[in-house]
């Protein structure tokens, strides 16, 4: 499973990327606005910063909601760096700009994807990846997880090669829990990634070690 990072923040990606196991970083609007990263141009310098700590794909989302916007901004962010990929919204233009991209070889990836429906189109568009909120899904009582298992079904039936990055991840047992039902990607806060360190009985089994050791020397 691929980790990504989801966030804009500089120093959250350097140190998920000093750990040696980041494969890219996803990015939304909002995401942007929390690190105070606004106007196009400062968008555009920032996307830049990122391509420049990971090796990965870096999500660049377009703002425009018609086809014609998309593209035209989709295109502008592809040019930055061969890194980008087009992030798009789930919507009737969304999947259009989808199949224009996917007809150009240029990486797209289909966001807000909230039911099996929306994943099938974004596959049919020949997105790279496709987007479940599975946190979000949580957050409004309904599995967020079951939607992961229900798209992975759905695209093995038909060898559909979009990969599945789940996202929207909160926490570590998302990730797992991901891991299991075999979500392609998988992307969160630097917390749930750092989260999967943490076990007592490695603490405690380490100062042993390190005890005994002492005791010896
Ligand atoms: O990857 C999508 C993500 O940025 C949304 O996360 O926690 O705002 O639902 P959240």
């Amino acid at each position: 499973m691929k980790f990504f990072i989801d966030t804009a923040n500089l120093d959250q990606i350097k140190e998920a990327q000093d750990l040696g196991i980041l494969d890219g970083v996803t990015t939304n609007p909002s995401l942007m606005a929390k690190e105070g990263i606004t106007g196009k141009e400062n968008i555009k310098r920032h996307y830049q910063d990122i391509c420049k700590i990971v090796d990965g794909d870096v999500s660049a989302e377009v703002i425009a909601t018609d086809m014609a916007g998309m593209i035209r901004e989709g295109e502008e962010l592809a040019s930055l760096h061969d890194q980008i990929v087009i992030k798009l919204p789930m919507i009737k233009d969304g999947i259009k700009a989808c199949t224009y991209f996917s007809k150009k070889g240029v990486k797209t990836n289909v966001t807000l994807v909230f039911s099996p429906g929306q994943a099938i189109l974004a596959a049919k568009a020949g997105a790279t990846y496709v987007s479940p909120f599975i946190g979000r899904l949580d957050d409004v009582s309904t599995d967020g997880l079951n939607l992961i298992n229900e798209i992975r079904m759905i695209y093995d039936n038909y060898n559909f090669s979009t990969q599945i990055l789940a996202a929207s991840v909160r926490h570590t047992m998302h990730i797992i829990d991901c891991a299991k039902l075999g979500a392609d990607v998988m992307t969160g806060p630097l917390h749930s990634i750092l989260g999967l360190l943490k076990h007592p009985l490695t603490d405690i089994g380490l100062e042993k070690f390190l005890a005994d050791y002492k005791k010896g020397n």
